[in-house]
């Protein structure tokens, strides 16, 4: 019999994987990733220095760190994954559609049914590269158009920004970027890293677990927020009208997107402070985008006074992107292209040292029915 006690209503508060990973330690204000603190890996490193730290469980030399770059540069995207998109209805949702692709994949890798962590962490840097390029390339992809193919004589990061708003892009932009996909890497047990934890519990391979982690992430409770985020700030159009848009909708009892936190909940997600300075520094190098700065710190003062709640990263990811000039509906497929690091890392961890995920219910439907 199933102990009542121990029942918590979406697993809130319980410890569901032991892990070397990381760890969101709320007391201390800090996001600790195999170590270090997420913020300084934001200000210090660069992406592929933390897809490596991920992956070998500390930062990389110099040679392991090009070795990885090249593989998730030069990464090739099967011309049946491009072929696949193409025949998709075009309404179809971007995550939807990645959410295809990355299972799609499977069928390339003569080896996709081994789930060996040696063969993961081997194959890790090339599936980075692919999803990126997916990511880069679905809107295209929909039209169409040919993809943009990665170019090795850039890094990975402004490979990937380029190949998404296809033209030259500065240093400036791709150092926003590449910081919201550190941010984005890795998060301790959000419900994509438990789903892809879950599914890789029944020894079943990558590509699934992955799968399961794109399905999870679409929703709007998680990453689908970023362009929820996006539409509210278009919606409202200045500060004046973010201020009343916040107002009706708490009014409707509607959810804020971009807002609250299962585990940060009455503080600000440590991510969104970091994302804020970001998009300071994009407004200033680029000259533009006050007012869209103006508008986030309304919505965030009008949601602490009223129900006391904090931005998470999605919250100022949103507008950092938007001046970037990305397409909105590719927002939640790169914080699923910047997570593969973390999901991989994850994925391989749960089959080093696995234990089937079943868990127990507690049964209130009837009893004793006879037909
Ligand atoms: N807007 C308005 N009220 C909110 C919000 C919000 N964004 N978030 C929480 N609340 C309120 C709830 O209505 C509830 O109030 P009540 O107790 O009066 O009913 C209370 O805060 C607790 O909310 P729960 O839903 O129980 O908290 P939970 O931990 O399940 O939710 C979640 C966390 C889903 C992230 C929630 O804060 C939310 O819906 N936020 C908006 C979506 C979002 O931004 N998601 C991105 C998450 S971060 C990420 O994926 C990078």
């Amino acid at each position: 019999m199933a102990d009542e006690r121990a029942y918590s209503p979406g697993l809130e508060g319980v410890i569901a994987a032991e892990t070397q990973i990381s760890f969101l330690d709320t007391e201390n204000e800090e996001i600790v990733i195999r170590g270090y603190n997420l913020l300084e890996l934001i200000r210090r490193v660069g992406y592929v220095d933390v897809v490596g730290l991920l992956l070998d469980g500390h930062l990389p030399e110099q040679a392991r760190r090009t070795e990885l770059e090249r593989e998730m540069v030069t990464a090739t995207v099967p011309e049946t994954i491009y072929e696949i998109l193409a025949k998709l209805p075009a309404t179809m949702h971007a995550m939807d559609r990645l959410r295809t692709a990355v299972s799609a994949l499977a069928g390339f890798d003569p080896e996709a049914n081994s789930p060996d962590p040696e063969l993961d962490r081997a194959r890790a840097p090339r599936l980075i590269g692919q999803v990126a390029q997916i990511v880069a390339n679905l809107v295209r992809s929909t039209h169409g158009e040919p993809p943009r193919p990665f170019d090795p004589q850039y890094g990975f990061a402004a490979n990937f920004l380029r190949a998404i708003v296809a033209r030259e892009v500065t240093d400036a932009e791709v150092r926003a970027f590449e910081q919201s996909l550190i941010a984005y890497s890795e998060h301790e047990l959000p419900n994509s890293t438990f789903a892809a934890r879950v599914v890789a519990s029944t020894l079943a391979d990558v590509y699934g677990a992955l799968t399961a982690a794109v399905a999870s992430l679409k929703g709007p409770l998680h990453g689908g927020a970023n362009e929820a985020v996006m539409y509210m700030l278009l919606e409202a159009r200045d500060a004046e009208g973010m201020e009343a848009l916040i107002r009706q909708k708490l009014a409707r009892k509607e959810r804020i997107m971009g807002f609250g936190h299962r585990v940060y909940m009455r503080r600000m997600d440590p991510r969104a402070q970091l994302l804020k300075e970001t998009l300071r520094e994009l407004v200033t190098a680029q000259g533009q985008g006050e007012e869209l700065l103006a508008m986030c710190q309304r919505g965030e003062d009008v949601m602490r006074a009223e129900k006391g709640l904090y931005p998470n990263l999605d919250y100022y990811a949103a507008p950092v992107y938007y001046l970037l000039g990305i397409p909105i509906e590719l927002y939640t497929p790169i914080f699923f292209a910047a997570r593969t690091s973390g999901l991989l890392a994850h994925i391989i961890e749960q089959h080093r040292d696995n234990r089937l995920y079943r868990p127990r219910v507690l049964y209130t439907g009837p009893r004793g029915l006879h037909v």
